[in-house]
């Protein structure tokens, strides 16, 4: 039996402010869940401006924090700890988060504990379903794609990845191109419903090629390609043209996700076979037919589909709160030394990838 733990969770690498409360036994039960997006802050700059969203960062976490505690009916005195994502992310935003959680660490004489952003999300699937080790893990968001084996609360292996763009990025820099609204993941999909995905057929990289990496950016070339020949043939883009282009695009990044988790999942179960699992997160896990591919991939091989439920796909701080949480039960703390990191691989030995996370920022 575990004992029972209530953590406060600080999330703030990025653009979403947020605080949640989780108390975590056999099972973990998310006690409240604060997320302040910021979108309408960054939606004139085509992207998320990282000074912007520093400051926003700064003034709005202590009220989040409050909201969160107040929602799951604690105090402090109830908790813990707390736990804050120490990165990857826009340094600033960390840094505002860090610095809150150090505060109130000393305030409170409760444990702090740093959260590597990603392992927030690879361990989403064990907050949601209690998921047991180790399982197959596909991140998938705006600025990461990786295959993770993951064997521990701290332990991931990456057997893939994305060579340069990652698939959240492609689909915000597709929904640039065709002038939708950011994040482009929603609006690209719900265009794409409406489209014919036949019309334009984009190539789907690196599938000739062994291995589970993948690459996305010669796929925005293509659509950029696709587009400006309509726009020359036409004079502009019809809604139909845009929809189609949208359904291309989608059908395009699902194929590679199929084929490539196929092949993640043969070197999975080779080393798991008692164990079929497959858990997907990140941002882009929220597309309804990327979700779908993944799932018909794993019913395909008789492994268990598991994608935590959309807000929790999304960034979030009840995944770092339970990260915190698990990270804890290990005996790892930290202290007022804890420093905000832009860049954090979950598995360090694995080599670094040419290009991938250039943007860095996102998770
Ligand atoms: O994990 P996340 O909330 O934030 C970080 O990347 O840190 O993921 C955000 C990314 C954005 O690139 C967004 O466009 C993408 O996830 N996304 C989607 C969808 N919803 C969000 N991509 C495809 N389809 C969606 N429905
Ligand atoms: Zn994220």
């Amino acid at each position: 039996m575990q004992t029972r733990l209530t953590f406060l969770g600080i999330e703030s690498s990025c653009d979403d402010s947020a605080a949640s409360v989780v108390r975590a036994g056999d099972r973990a039960e998310i006690l409240s869940s604060v997320v302040e997006g910021q979108v309408s802050l960054h939606a004139t700059f085509g992207g998320v401006v990282p000074e912007i969203a520093a400051r926003a960062h700064a003034e709005r976490l202590d009220a989040c924090v409050e909201r969160a505690m107040a929602e799951a009916g604690v105090r402090f005195a109830d908790l813990d700890g707390i736990a804050v994502t120490a990165g990857p992310g826009l340094i600033g935003g960390v840094l505002s988060g860090v610095m809150l959680a150090k505060g109130l660490a000393a305030g409170t004489g409760l444990p702090l504990v740093g959260v590597n952003h990603l392992a927030g999300h690879a361990l989403t699937p064990r907050l949601t379903d209690g998921l047991g080790f180790p399982y197959l893990m596909l991140l998938v968001s705006g600025g990461h794609c990786q295959f993770l084996i993951v064997d521990g609360p701290d332990a991931f292996r990456r057997i893939g990845g994305t060579i340069d763009d990652a698939p959240g990025e492609a689909f915000d820099k597709t929904a640039k191109l065709l002038g939708l609204p950011q994040p482009g993941g929603p609006a690209v999909e719900a265009e794409a419903a409406l489209g014919d995905v036949t019309r334009f057929v984009f190539p789907r990289p690196l599938l000739d090629r062994p291995g589970c990496d993948m690459s996305f950016s010669g796929l925005k070339t293509a659509l950029l390609r696709a587009r400006d020949a309509v726009i020359a043939e036409k004079g502009g883009l019809t809604r139909a043209d845009r929809r189609d282009l949208c359904a291309g695009f989608q059908s395009a990044v699902a194929s590679v996700l199929y084929e490539k988790t196929r092949r993640a999942l043969a070197l999975y179960l080779a080393e798991n076979p008692a164990i079929p699992a497959f858990a997907v997160a990140g941002g882009v896990a929220a597309n309804g037919p990327l979700r779908a591919a993944l799932e018909a991939v794993c019913a395909a091989h008789s492994v268990q589909f598991l994608a935590p439920p959309l807000r929790l796909c999304t960034d979030n701080a009840a995944m770092i709160a339970f990260a915190g949480i698990e990270r804890f039960r290990l005996g790892q703390r930290d202290d007022a030394t804890l420093s905000a990191r832009p860049r954090w691989p979950l598995d360090q030995t694995a080599p670094a990838m040419i290009g991938s996370g250039k943007k860095g920022a996102k998770a």
